[in-house]
């Protein structure tokens, strides 16, 4: 099969281009890199079933060649920060809206009919069912990053219904593990790095949330892709445990030897958007044979070592 990745040099677009070259298929990844790293692609670069396109999904010109004769495309490319999307409100909406109906015009165009979407449990805004299943009440939107995660579902339901493309949709929760960059425990990592005494956790510590190695999450990408084959399929992809913030900071702090005194900023959400409690009924996807293999807590300690050794963290 010829896949197309965007977002193939990110955290979890990297893993899934391996994944994809492990299993023989011929990858094509996009990336512009403005958080994609060239050394997460080392091993596939070594492929000679891999090619790299350094290009933007707002180029329109150089997405439609890229797509033309490819059998599927995982679009995972994005603005996937939710916490600042108020002080910058046309970025979800460019970044993740419309470069989505961009990838789908290369693709009506080019008679590519099969997508694989990155979505996100955000979508869900806060929710009042636990756990919270994908049929839920249609949401209140809380962030502007679901509400452009939603807007871009709504557009890849509509192309498969209107232009008979298969789509595949994942609402992952909290991804961890090796070339994780972003999210709470590098946040607290790099505090404890520069100032193992003290730690400030936005919130008040309290919120659960729920969490995926991103190993676990891109064996349940594949296994839906292969079992699930109607026209829209839509999937929550997490644990079906969840974990307070301040169990993971004392996972955290027990695997880096520290004892900080912690400070809270207070209230029930760390930031606008932020949902107090995150936890989705994953029965859809275990339905098919697919279990996690790691823990939330197994996930956070591997996580704490990549980034012990990875020295990726910056500033
Ligand atoms: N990491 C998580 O916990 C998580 C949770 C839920 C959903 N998601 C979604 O999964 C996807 C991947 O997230 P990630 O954590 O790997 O993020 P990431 O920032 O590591 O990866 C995104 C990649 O897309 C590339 N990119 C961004 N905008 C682009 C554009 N306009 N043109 C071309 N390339 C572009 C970036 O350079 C980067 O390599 C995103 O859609 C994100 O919203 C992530």
């Amino acid at each position: 099969m010829k896949v197309f990745v965007t977002g193939a040099a990110g955290f979890i677009g990297s893993h899934v281009v391996d994944a994809f070259l492990a299993d023989g298929h011929e990858v094509m990844g996009y990336d512009n890199f403005v958080t994609g790293r060239l050394e997460f692609l080392k091993s596939a670069r070594g492929s000679e079933r891999f090619t790299l396109i350094e290009a933007d999904l707002e180029d329109r010109a150089k997405l439609n060649a890229a797509v033309e004769g490819r059998d599927l495309v995982i679009h995972l490319a994005a603005n996937a920060d939710v916490r600042f999307g108020t002080l910058h409100p046309r970025k979800d909406l460019e970044q993740n809206t419309i470069c989505t109906w961009n990838v789908l015009e290369a693709m009506r165009l080019a008679n590519v009919n099969r997508i694989a979407f990155s979505s996100t449990g955000s979508v869900y805004g806060e929710p009042s069912m636990f756990p919270t299943p994908e049929d839920a009440p249609f949401p209140v939107q809380t962030s502007l990053y679901g509400a452009s995660k939603l807007a871009a579902e709504g557009l890849i339901c509509a192309y498969a219904e209107g232009y008979g493309i298969e789509a595949h949709i994942f609402r992952f929760v909290s991804l961890l593990g090796a070339r994780y960059t972003h999210g709470h425990v590098v946040d607290f990592y790099r505090q404890l790095r520069d100032h193992p005494d003290r730690l400030h956790v936005l919130g008040n510590g309290k919120q659960r949330k729920s969490y995926l190695h991103v190993s676990d999450c891109v064996r349940a990408m594949r296994m839906a892709l292969e079992k699930a084959r109607g026209k829209i399929n839509i999937f929550n992809l997490g644990t079906d445990e969840s974990c307070g913030v301040n169990d993971s900071i004392g996972w955290i702090c027990s695997s880096l030897g520290v004892s900080p005194a912690i400070t809270y900023g207070g209230g029930e959400r760390g930031w606008i958007g932020d949902s107090p409690l995150i936890f989705l009924d994953c029965a859809k996807i275990r339905s098919l044979g697919w279990t996690p293999e790691l823990s939330i807590r197994e996930s956070v300690e591997l996580t704490v070592r990549y980034l012990q050794g990875s020295g990726h963290v910056t500033a």
